[in-house]
């Protein structure tokens, strides 16, 4: 493990000339028009914007979940326009951690085998799986939870489980879209200290899209999408 100082890094993340127009209804609706993004390895990078601005849509596009209409993304060298579906999916499995909005969890499975899942794609024994999936779990707090099922779990523990799940296989880039909308001010604290841990251990990179002030500004940048584009906010 080397600390990998943020911004002389290698580039894991570029778009360019990024774009995704709508073509569903009467007239072509431009959510992304031409944007750029560069992401080094162990770089925070927090997305702000309004409802409707396109964060989930750009996130799609970063996490290979959609395919854009012009432009486009890199990910640590590799074009993902040149994947076909089962290759973007194993690229996917292995770079890309992937928090979504509304958790996906598996209902029928308990927390560990819902963290576990990513490595059992991968073709990892199911005891070696969820040895790291605990591992994980008791880094977000949820172990002594981990044999529950979502429906036993509240709002944000599904949420603790569903970043276990993205980071259980050590991914070079974390997708995340409102991590902490459901998270009660002292877990935020502790996914926040652990996203900084990861960013030093493993030069991790994270792009999270949020309405939240405090995990925003605790990123590298903060980059309001407006217009289609990305726009600095703040870089320190
Ligand atoms: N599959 C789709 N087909 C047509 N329009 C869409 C689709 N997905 C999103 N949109 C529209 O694109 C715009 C951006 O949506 P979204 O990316 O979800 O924004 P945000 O996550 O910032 O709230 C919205 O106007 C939304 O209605
Ligand atoms: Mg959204």
């Amino acid at each position: 493990m080397t600390a990998t100082t943020p911004h002389t890094a290698t580039v894991m993340l570029e778009c360019n000339n990024l774009t995704r127009v709508y073509n569903e209804g009467p007239q072509d609706l431009t959510v992304l028009d031409q944007l750029e993004l560069k992401v080094h390895a162990g770089e925070r990078v927090a997305i702000v914007g309004s409802s409707g601005s396109g964060k989930t849509t750009l996130l799609n596009l970063l996490g290979g979940l959609d395919r854009p209409s012009a432009g486009s993304v890199v990910i640590a060298g590799e074009p993902l326009s040149g994947l076909n579906e089962a290759a973007l999916g194993r690229f996917r499995n292995r770079y890309i951690g992937f928090v979504y909005q509304f958790h996906h969890l598996l209902a029928e499975f308990t927390a560990v085998e819902n963290a576990a899942l990513p490595l059992i794609i991968r073709g990892q024994s199911k005891k070696v799986a969820e040895q790291r999936a605990m591992q994980l779990l008791e880094r977000v707090g949820m172990k002594a939870r981990a044999d529950h099922k979502p429906g036993e779990l509240s709002g944000g523990e599904r949420q603790r489980v569903a970043i276990a799940r993205a980071l259980v296989t050590d991914p070079s880039l974390v997708l995340m879209d409102e991590p902490t909308g459901n998270l009660d001010q002292t877990t935020a604290s502790t996914i926040l200290a652990l996203m900084d841990e990861l960013a030093k251990e493993s030069a991790c990179a994270f792009v999270i899209v949020t309405h939240d002030v405090s995990l925003a500004a605790h990123q590298d940048r903060v980059l309001k999408l407006d217009g289609g584009q990305l726009i600095e906010q703040k870089n320190d």
